[in-house]
């Protein structure tokens, strides 16, 4: 992994301890309309530094993202895009999906993903990876 994802990801981890863990409690706005492409570019800004797009888990132990729709449905995903770690501790799939990384690093619960609305774009952009 370049050496300037490796700060990327120490920055996230150094971040996610502090306030994040609260969450943003936001409800869907009737109107509100899910963008894949929206989506896309969150995962070009964000996600990106940890995950593929294909099939192949990374050097860490991140699961590449193609498929990951069959294998957890969307209120699963919101419910772990908002806080991995926090979900992991009431969900025993959660739990496996960490527990299943060798490598000990868990996804830290990120900023970016503590709008609902960003966390449906980012949604819709994984369903067009099955
Ligand atoms: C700092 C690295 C990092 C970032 C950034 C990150 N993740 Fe993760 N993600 C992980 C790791 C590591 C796992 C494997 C489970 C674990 O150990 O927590 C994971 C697991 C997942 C899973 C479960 C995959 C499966 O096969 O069950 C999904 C879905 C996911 N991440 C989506 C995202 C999305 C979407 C983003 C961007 C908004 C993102 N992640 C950003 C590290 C990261």
């Amino acid at each position: 992994m370049p050496i300037f994802n490796m700060f990327y990801i120490i920055s996230l981890l150094l971040l996610s301890t502090s306030a994040f863990a609260e969450g943003e409690v936001a409800s869907e706005s009737p109107s509100f309309q899910a963008s894949a492409e929206r989506g896309q570019k969150i995962y070009a800004s964000v996600c990106i530094h940890c995950h593929s797009l294909t099939h192949e888990v990374s050097a860490v132990g991140c699961p590449g993202l193609q498929g990951v729709v069959t294998r957890h449905d969307p209120d699963w995903l919101n419910a772990w895009l908002t806080s991995p770690e926090s979900f992991a501790k009431v969900d025993s799939k959660a739990k496996k999906v960490v527990d299943a990384n060798p490598y000990g690093l868990v996804m830290p619960t990120l900023p970016e993903m503590q709008n609902e609305h960003e966390r449906l774009d980012i949604i819709e952009f994984l369903k067009t990876l099955k």
